[in-house]
């Protein structure tokens, strides 16, 4: 059976019998001994829609071990994860995010979705919660990959599937989506409108793209060009404000539907935690002003909208 499509079945053959594929890295051995050492439950519990849950049967020492081993995947950045009672505190609280997704009521029934650039696939298990036909999650970093094959030799669910790739590498010209996510990258792209051009490229006539990214406020200029780092973040070539998101979301023959209302990133979201114990969100901004970066720009705030291919262009 396909997942997804032929062509798309044709770039998960190679990782079906080995986790990792074609994909060389020097932590590949340690992360295959890792997974292999990991319980595999015959029997379980997994819930999804209220968070990411998987219960069966262990021992106290299973639970010490699991525990083990999956600290050595860190760092964690998107979660929480709870497999009996190891509880996986991801930098984010990603569910914070979830929750403002959840408010614009976009249908994943019975959908057949797209996550770009998933990170562990946290989000992709929660679209699964709301009844999503297949989730396929492209995600080229390979500490995220392994934390998903970790998470998913517990859930075991063949409606979830992450390809370690890059979106452009993809040369798959038939659209097969119905809802496609692209969360947290936009302002990673050094041509946001050429992203977006490639995510409607995969998208079925009538789809819907969420993207989910950091916008300035109205009374910002249009489009914030960070010389160097943007709140500590390398590789933030641009941040708009809705005025600027709205345009080059126009610009490529889409239209915006619908969207939330622009949210302050708190320390409360994003935080160091045993589980991703480097810097974090608290060194991004300014100290005694949560409304400035460190490097002086305005503090991000996180905007979902809802997008469609405009009719003329159908
Ligand atoms: C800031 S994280 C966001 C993760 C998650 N979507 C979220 O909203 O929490 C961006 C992720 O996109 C991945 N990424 C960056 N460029 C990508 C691309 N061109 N294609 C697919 N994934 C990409 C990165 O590896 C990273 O895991």
């Amino acid at each position: 059976m396909n997942f997804i499509s032929p062509e798309w079945q044709k770039l998960l053959d190679p990782y079906k019998k080995d986790f990792f594929g074609i994909k060389k890295d020097k932590r590949i051995e340690l992360w295959q001994k890792i997974l292999l050492e990991l319980p595999s439950p015959l029997d379980k519990t997994v819930e999804m829609s209220s968070e990411v849950k998987i219960d069966f049967d262990w021992t106290p020492q299973d639970s010490v071990e699991t525990k083990d081993l999956l600290l050595k995947l860190v760092p964690w950045r998107k979660g929480p994860f709870l497999i009996n009672d190891v509880f996986i505190d991801s930098e984010w609280c990603s569910h914070f995010k979830w929750d403002r997704f959840l408010e614009l009521n976009v249908d994943l029934n019975d959908k057949t979705v797209l996550d770009v650039g998933s990170g562990n696939g946290y989000y992709g298990f929660r679209m699964l919660g709301l009844g999503a036909k297949e989730v396929l999650c492209l995600e080229p970093n390979l500490t995220h990959f392994s934390q998903f094959l970790a998470i998913n030799n517990f859930a075991q669910s063949k409606k979830i599937q992450m390809l370690p790739e890059r979106l452009e590498s993809i040369e798959i010209d038939k659209p097969y989506f119905d809802v496609i996510f692209s969360m947290g990258l936009l302002y990673h792209q050094r041509d946001p409108g050429e992203h977006l051009r490639l995510l409607a490229s995969h998208l079925k006539k009538e789809g819907r793209i969420v993207i989910e990214t950091i916008v300035t406020p109205e009374d910002y200029k249009e489009v914030l060009v960070p010389s160097d780092r943007y709140a500590n973040m390398p590789n933030v070539w641009s941040v708009h404000n809705e005025i600027g998101l709205e345009k080059i979301i126009l610009e490529q023959g889409l239209e915006i539907i619908d969207s939330t209302e622009a949210v302050m990133t708190t320390v409360e979201e994003q935080r160091a935690t045993q589980w991703m114990p480097f810097r974090s969100f608290e060194s991004a901004l300014e100290e005694g002003n949560p409304e400035r970066t460190i490097e002086g720009f305005p503090a991000p705030l996180r905007k979902f909208v809802v997008i469609t291919i405009q009719s003329n262009q159908l």
